[in-house]
């Protein structure tokens, strides 16, 4: 079976600290960073803005993976693409201009994704899976670390999974929230290429252990 790649949440670090947990992940064999961006509109949770991801760029050469939960995110593109994303992804939910917006991400030259809610149909990625570098599939519903995977996560994954194959291959499909040490053989088997893992990884005290299970 393949691999997939970690992308731990910095939601679930220590904000204050944020430079040494971005040593510790990178430390631990983390692929990739994946960063929460909260507006407090279309999530019930505030996070941070592109100064803090520009920020954190200075700090690591982990690529960047910048999750957009904010309503219009096509007002904010361009100052995440500035500030240093390396993934940029928008929900399809937050948005009447989601096509323009991924060609736009996908124009200045980084990866651009559509991310799901629990409640959205996976076949609405449909129409847009050819400007898609990345797909990412919600397993909590947005705003917290720390949820419950949904189970039916599972059948959903497997339904982008195919989506995937049959209109745009290359696309990477990426999986979010609730994500443990023990349904991440699952989630892998199910054909997801990058796994975001916040509490999982955080608290865990052998983050290597972590790393080692959830890549697989
Ligand atoms: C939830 C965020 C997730 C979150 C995942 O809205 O998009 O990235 O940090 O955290 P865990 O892995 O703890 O569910
Ligand atoms: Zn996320």
């Amino acid at each position: 079976m393949k691999k997939a790649l970690i992308a731990p949440s910095i939601l679930s670090a220590n904000f204050a600290d944020i430079k040494s947990e971005i040593a510790i992940a990178k430390n631990a064999g983390a692929d990739i960073l994946h960063c929460d961006v909260m507006d407090g509109v279309f999530v019930p949770n505030i996070t941070f803005g592109p100064k803090f991801i520009a920020d954190i760029k200075k700090t690591t050469d982990l690529p960047l993976d910048v999750h957009l939960m904010i309503v219009k995110p096509e007002k904010y593109a361009d100052a995440f693409i500035d500030a240093g994303a390396d993934f940029l992804t928008l929900h399809y939910e937050a948005t009447y201009l989601l096509l323009p917006t991924l060609e736009k991400i996908k124009k200045r030259g980084i990866k651009a994704g559509a991310v799901i809610s629990p409640d959205t149909k996976v076949d609405v990625l449909r129409h847009c899976l050819t400007m898609c570098d990345i797909v990412l599939l919600m397993s909590v519903y947005p705003g917290f670390g720390g949820q419950k995977f949904i189970e039916n996560s599972i059948y959903r994954l497997k339904e982008l999974v195919s989506l995937v194959k049959e209109i745009n291959p290359k696309c990477l499909i990426e999986i979010d929230g609730g994500v443990t040490l023990e349904n991440a053989t699952v989630i892998r088997e199910a054909g997801a290429d990058v796994i975001v893992a916040g509490n999982t990884f955080f608290t865990a005290k052998d983050k290597k252990e972590v790393v080692r299970i959830i890549k697989g």
